[in-house]
């Protein structure tokens, strides 16, 4: 397999970027956030989820947030949606496209959305269902792929299981989550081998997490396996308030800067991505945490 000629990012940062922060930022920022990304060239942007709020009140007010944002034109907003409730939410928002998250880890499937990963699979079949009836796009996440913040190591057959139900459900694409950053170039390369041997390669995507600083290096095993989407999160914020210790997704810039140097396709503006990590970072008083951001202060 050849490396991909074209990308596409799957911009996290408005939803994975900002759930785990301290800061709960207005409805203002977060649409000014979104704004300025889409005017990088992104096309793939994940607005928000219609989770519980006690349970990630960052995430709260995804609605208004959306109301704001040209749901009918080109550029897609997928939200989160872990289950009925979620969904009605986000149909009456008018999403054109929505995400379905479970894991391949029982623990964390728990500790995440309060369900073992069975109940999960059965809760989403009638989500899939209605969201398909109403003519949504349904993404699907697995967690844990790469290990597990409780359970440590996870077993490829469990990941290949998972998958393997998310696409029968029906997930146009399933990403696969490296929710603590522990994966390795090794372990991503026999994952994606495992799931290509009854999956075309252009249904995955990955998600990873930057925590021992090897995202880049499990991106690149991937691309050379022939992945063409990969999920980032701008500045590399980012992380799940249900896996402790977990670093941010890898940058958005980094990603953007490594697909430079390999010549592939993106169609995303680097110079306008590193205004807009420096953007979301001085809301959030907080550090910028992409390498490429830093380098090109
Ligand atoms: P639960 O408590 O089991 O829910 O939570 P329930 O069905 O028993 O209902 C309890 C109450 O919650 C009821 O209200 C429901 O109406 C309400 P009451 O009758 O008590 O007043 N409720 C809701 N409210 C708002 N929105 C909803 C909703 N559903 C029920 N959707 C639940 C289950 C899934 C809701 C909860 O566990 C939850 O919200 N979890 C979200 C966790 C989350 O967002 N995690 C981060 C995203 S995943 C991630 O970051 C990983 C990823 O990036 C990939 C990777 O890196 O690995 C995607
Ligand atoms: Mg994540």
């Amino acid at each position: 397999m050849t490396m991909p000629s074209h990308v596409r990012l799957v911009e996290v940062g408005p939803r994975d970027g900002l759930q785990n922060e301290s800061t709960t930022l207005s409805k203002d920022v977060r649409v000014e956030l979104i704004r300025r990304l889409m005017d990088c060239g992104l096309t793939h942007i994940e607005a928000g989820s219609f989770v519980h709020p006690q349970w990630v009140p960052q995430m709260a007010g995804t609605d208004a947030v959306l109301a704001e944002l040209p749901l009918d034109g080109d550029t897609h907003f997928p939200v989160l949606v872990p289950n009925q409730n979620g969904l009605e939410k986000a149909l009456a928002a008018g999403v054109k496209e929505i995400a379905i998250f479970a894991a391949a880890s029982e623990t964390f499937s728990q500790k995440n959305i309060n369900c073992s990963i069975a109940e999960s699979i059965r809760r989403f079949m009638p989500v899939v269902e209605q969201a398909h009836r109403h003519g949504l796009k349904v993404r699907g996440y697995v967690s844990c792929v790469m290990g597990c913040p409780y359970e440590g190591a996870i077993a490829i057959t469990a990941v290949v299981n998972v998958v393997r139900q998310l696409v029968d459900l029906g997930c146009y694409e399933i990403s696969l989550g490296d929710t603590i950053g522990t994966g390795s170039p090794l372990m991503t390369q026999r994952i994606i081998e495992s799931l290509a041997n009854d999956l075309e390669i252009n249904r995955l995507a990955v998600h990873f997490h930057d925590t021992y600083g090897q995202a880049l290096a499990n991106i690149y095993a991937a691309l050379q396996l022939g992945v063409s989407v990969i999920d980032s999160s701008v500045a590399g914020l980012g992380g799940c308030p249900y896996a402790h210790g977990a670093g941010g997704n890898v940058a958005s810039e980094d990603v953007v800067h490594l697909l430079n140097g390999l010549g592939i396709a993106h169609g995303v503006n680097l110079d306008k991505l590193v205004d807009t990590g420096r953007y979301i970072c001085a809301q959030l008083d907080r550090p910028v945490m992409s390498r490429v951001n830093l380098a090109m202060a």
